[in-house]
């Protein structure tokens, strides 16, 4: 009885933590890739965060391949920028772009 109640506990555990902590898949959208990438350090509107020296990406100047291209390979002019390429592609990249200057940019 006890290894079926331990059993159930495990099972929930492992479903409730492992929705959140699950890297997205192919088919995440933009958003949901934002919030597993950007959003520790540009934040859940992409404000960024003034006192780490994070820009508000939401309003960047940067065309949509430029900003596919920083996620993908990063820019010298921006070092602070993590790059992705290990973890994106090309297709993830263009989601995220296009969820930040699309989406996020128009709010
Ligand atoms: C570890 C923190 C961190 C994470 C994670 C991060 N960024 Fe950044 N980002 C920065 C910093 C710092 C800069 C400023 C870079 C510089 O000026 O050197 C920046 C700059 C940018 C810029 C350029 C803003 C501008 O116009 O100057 C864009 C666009 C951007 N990030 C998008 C993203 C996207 C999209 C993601 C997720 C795929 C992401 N960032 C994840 C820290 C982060």
């Amino acid at each position: 009885m006890n290894y079926i109640w331990f059993g159930t506990l495990l099972t929930c555990t492992l479903v409730l933590t492992g929705c959140n902590d699950s890297t997205p898949n192919d088919k995440a959208d933009g958003k949901a890739l934002f919030a597993h990438y950007c959003e520790s350090c540009h934040g859940q509107t992409g404000n960024g965060k003034f006192l780490q020296g994070i820009p508000a990406n939401a309003h960047t100047a940067l065309t949509r391949q430029e900003v596919i291209n920083l996620v993908l390979y990063g820019r010298d002019d921006k070092p602070a920028m993590p790059n992705f390429r290990k973890q994106l592609s090309p297709r993830q990249a263009q989601k995220v772009a296009d969820y930040l200057l699309f989406t996020l940019k128009a709010q």
